[in-house]
């Protein structure tokens, strides 16, 4: 058989695309396929990110086609087209933007045996990125292409169950500052009940022996190296803790829950009650999750039609209001904190958070103050309706870091102000809070996060539940390992593992196991703070093996504070490695194709000569010892988490 086979010919519903579906003969929006205002009479809509896989059997001669963002987003939309042969690359359009004229591709496909076309958001999210694979067609001699379906995954835990004798999990080094409460909870796996202890604390400090909670005050500044202890009725088990007593808190990144990926605009102080409460009485506590944080929506929204968010915003002296879902904050985190987790919450710089509540702007050192009261310990302060020429508008100017006088770019200083405005209203409370920016990573927020005092920062927007979402964002962290150290990390957003949903209406994660692997390994290698954004009452098994497996938790928890970097490439293989406290790397090799590869990590780049042990972290299971170079065939989207020494 030989003939040219159009690509529109083809089952489409096996092309991925990250909107709506891919279109035979028209665009993504049904419209007549139209690039740089030609009028193509045939082709695929599609809509980045894309990807779209072809057996051939290595007789095919031509793939050809004209690509280009379709004219009915006028000048909006950018996006890359790739064309890839058994996991090389053929073709790389570079960023074609609405406008523009259409590429001519061509490209031979003599002996190739898998043809992905694929299509990828260039950097600027997916918004308008309308993508069209014009005139596409591929000139066979053997036999027609065959599309790849899109493989059905079956959901395998791999995280082994904890064993019942002690160990002892969570961070190895905890930050505090001294004068204000101390909290920090040792953790460990095993049967209970489990017994706790410390020898070495600093003064002011002490354990209890039943939750683990170390609590009280440090009078100074200082570094201790505590050795605490778990026992239960099988034995006992000693770990090192070292305790920095110092102005930086979250030495290592936060690990807890929020609201948003889940309630958002629909929680309440119930929903929170149930996340900390399950929290607490699942295994997830003993892993060293921590964290319960309300998203936006616990204060009034003016002008809303909910009764429930409606009310006065402020108090008569201008002290910010809770809306009716959310009765009594005290209470609530007093709930929080007797479960022995910790409580968070969100505000805006600007007069109104995203989702249109009550925001901080003007009432920063109120606000802060009513925080620290109230006795939450994480803010997430998200810019949103903040505008830099409203800082005139101020009835008095805001105190703020005087770090600021030595900034000359105005620009950077205007995204900056309202952070450095907050910090220091926090840093006159007598609360440790964890403070997180969140601001989509404008003016490359990396770059002076740390300046402002932010203990974390948003590097990119939303993230959801999607491969191009996630695989979007997470691989996009490269070149920002650079500025992550311990108490300043780089925050590519929230989980989107388990039952999520943005409402009342939950459904479970888009994301197949494999991707969920590869969103769990590669947020830990970032040293991300890991907020899982899913209903904790709607765990499942698969859901609690990613999320408990300490062995990968360490990854993320390092006592360095290192973030991985991407250390090579080549096609859809990358490998990403990390360095940690005891010389060893933490390596992921990923494959961000649809068909499986094989991926190499090249020793030589870790500096490892000779012999490396390798342990596979999701089994927990050593391997045979390499040298030279790991290789191993991930699966479509999937991820080896190794350990190499
Ligand atoms: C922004 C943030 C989200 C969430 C919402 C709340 O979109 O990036 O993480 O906090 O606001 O409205």
């Amino acid at each position: 058989m030989a003939g040219e086979l159009p690509l529109s010919k083809l089952d489409l519903r096996s092309m991925e695309t990250g909107w709506s579906h891919a279109k035979a003969g028209k665009s993504i929006d049904g419209n007549a396929l139209t690039i740089g205002g030609k009028v193509y009479a045939d082709g695929v809509g599609s809509h980045a990110e894309s990807s779209f896989a072809l057996q051939l059997d290595g007789k095919a001669r031509e793939f050809t086609a004209a690509v280009g963002i379709d004219s009915e987003v006028g000048n909006k939309g950018s996006a890359e087209f790739v064309v890839m042969a058994d996991g090389r690359e053929l073709f790389r359009s570079g960023v074609m933007k609405g406008g523009q004229a259409a590429k001519e591709v061509k490209v031979p496909l003599g002996g190739v045996k898998l043809l992905e076309l694929v299509v990828t958001e260039a950097g600027d999210g997916i918004d308008f990125d309308h993508a069209d694979w014009a005139d596409a067609r591929i000139d066979f001699a053997g036999s027609a292409p065959v599309v790849m379906p899109i493989p059905k995954e079956e959901a395998v835990v791999l995280t082994p169950k904890p064993g019942p004798k002690p160990r002892l999990t969570g961070p190895r080094v905890f930050g505090a500052r001294p004068g204000n409460p101390f909290q920090h909870r040792v953790t460990a796996t095993g049967t209970k009940p489990m017994t706790f202890s410390a020898s070495g604390l600093p003064a002011g400090l002490k354990i209890d022996p039943k939750t683990g909670l170390i609590t009280g005050k440090l009078a100074d500044k200082g570094e201790w190296r505590v050795e605490v202890a778990a026992k239960n009725s099988l034995g006992s088990v000693t770990r090192p803790l070292r305790i920095v007593g110092g102005d930086t808190i979250s030495l290592t990144p936060p690990l807890g829950w929020n609201s948003w990926n889940c309630f958002a605009g629909a929680v309440t102080d119930g929903n929170i009650r149930d996340a900390a409460r399950v929290m607490a009485e699942s295994s997830l506590v003993d892993h060293g999750w921590c964290y319960v944080n309300i998203d936006d929506f616990w204060q009034v929204k003016p002008g809303s039609n909910d009764p429930t968010l409606q009310g006065p915003e402020r108090d008569a002296e201008g002290n910010i209001l809770t809306n009716k879902r959310f009765p009594d904050m005290k209470a609530l985190t007093d709930y929080i904190h007797g479960l022995g987790l910790k409580a968070g919450l969100y505000s805006s710089p600007g007069p109104l958070t995203c989702g249109g509540c009550s925001g901080s702007f003007g009432h920063e050192e109120q606000d802060a103050a009513s925080y620290a009261k109230w006795g939450f310990d994480y803010l997430k302060h998200d810019w949103c309706s903040y505008r830099p020429e409203s800082e005139k508008d101020r009835a008095k100017p805001a105190p703020r870091l005087s770090v600021l006088d030595s900034i000359t770019n105005d620009e950077k200083l205007k995204l900056m102000i309202p952070y450095a405005t907050m910090r220091a209203a926090l840093d006159r409370q007598p609360r440790d809070i964890h403070y997180s920016l969140c601001q989509y990573g404008m003016g490359n927020v990396s770059e002076w996060g740390d300046m402002v005092g932010g203990n974390s920062w948003r590097t990119t927007g939303d993230i959801n539940d999607s491969w191009s979402s996630m695989a979007g964002i997470g691989f996009k962290q490269a070149g920002l390992e650079k500025y992550a150290k311990p108490g300043r990390w780089n925050d590519p957003d929230m989980l989107v593992v388990g039952h999520v949903g943005w409402g009342p209406a939950l459904h479970p994660t888009k994301l197949t196991p494999n991707e969920q692997y590869t969103h769990i390994s590669l947020w830990s290698l970032l040293a991300s703070p890991l907020l899982i954004g899913c209903d904790l009452t709607k765990l499942d098994d698969f859901t609690v093996g990613l999320l408990t497996n300490d062995e990968v938790l360490e990854v993320n928890q390092d006592e360095l504070g290192k973030q991985a970097g991407r250390i090579s490439k080549d096609g859809n293989g990358e490998v990403w490695a990390k360095q940690m406290v005891d010389g060893s790397w933490a390596v992921g090799l990923f494959n961000r194709g649809t068909a499986p590869l094989q991926v190499s990590c090249d020793l030589s780049l870790l500096n490892i000569r000779g012999a490396a042990q390798v342990r596979d972290l999701w089994r927990q299971k050593n391997e045979a010892p390499a040298s030279g170079k790991i290789t191993r065939t991930i699966p479509r989207h999937g991820v080896a988490l190794l350990r190499v020494k």
